[in-house]
């Protein structure tokens, strides 16, 4: 199946996303972990993006979508998770062009819900390892020994440039500006399934696995 996660900042895409991946095998598309890669290449477009990512603005629909397009044909059989794409009408457009170019269909979107007081409180506890891209947060999950990844070992544990109480209001902003626009695009199109972010982790897992089968 291939879908998206949808929802605002720290709803639990990228969580439920690395889930997803051990569980059933499907390959994650996340066009935030592709823009922080194009910024630790050090191009110059790296290093524009990673401006406009730390203030917490969105980066253009055509750095976004050239990206997505350059993975996706690559990748186009096992199901794919998309996560954090699309953002934008225009980007939502795009993908159904792509798909549809290269025979592949949307099977559903999750859009998680969750309240903005949660996410304020998820996206300052949190940090991630910079070896393996775990992810954890300093009181709901953190790691067994402290300064050390429990899925790697690595002592490279970080936070994100754009974890900071402006850039996450900047970050908010965007998404019900731009975002939030897409639930009522995917709904008239009868794709939309939500499921209770504010859940714990295992429920949450629960509820798309249900969607995912329920999906096929
Ligand atoms: P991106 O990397 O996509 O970040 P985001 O959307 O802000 O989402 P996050 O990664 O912050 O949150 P998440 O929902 O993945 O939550 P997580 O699972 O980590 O984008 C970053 C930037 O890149 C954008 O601002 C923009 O500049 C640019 N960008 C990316 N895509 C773009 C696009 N398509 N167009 C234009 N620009 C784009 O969880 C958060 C925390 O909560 C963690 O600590 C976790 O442990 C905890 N947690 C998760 N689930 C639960 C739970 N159920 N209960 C309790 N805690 C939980
Ligand atoms: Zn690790």
């Amino acid at each position: 199946a291939n879908i998206i996660l949808l929802g605002p900042p720290g709803a639990g895409k990228g969580t439920q996303a690395k889930r997803l991946v051990e569980e059933r095998g499907m390959v994650q598309l996340s066009t935030g972990d592709m823009l922080r890669e194009a910024k630790s290449s050090g191009s110059e477009m790296g290093r524009r993006v990673a401006e406009v990512m730390a203030r917490g603005e969105l980066v253009t629909d055509e750095i976004v979508i050239g990206l997505i397009r350059e993975k996706l044909t690559t990748v186009a059989s096992g199901g794919v998770i998309f996560d954090g794409f699309p953002r934008t009408l225009k980007q939502a457009d795009a993908l159904g062009d792509l798909l549809a170019e290269l025979d592949l269909r949307l099977d559903a979107v999750i859009e998680m819900q969750v309240d903005d007081a949660a996410l304020v409180d998820r996206i300052s506890g949190r940090y991630s390892c910079g070896n393996c891209g775990a992810v954890y947060h300093d009181r709901i999950t953190p790691t067994k020994v402290d300064g050390v990844c429990d899925a790697c070992g690595s002592t490279n544990l970080m936070r994100r440039a754009d974890d900071n109480e402006d850039a996450l209001r900047t970050r908010l902003m965007e998404y019900y500006k731009k975002t939030s626009p897409l639930i009522g695009y995917y709904h008239a199109r009868g794709e939309l399934r939500a499921v209770d972010g504010l859940a714990a982790m295992d429920a949450v897992a629960a509820a798309i696995s249900e969607v995912l089968d329920s999906s096929r």
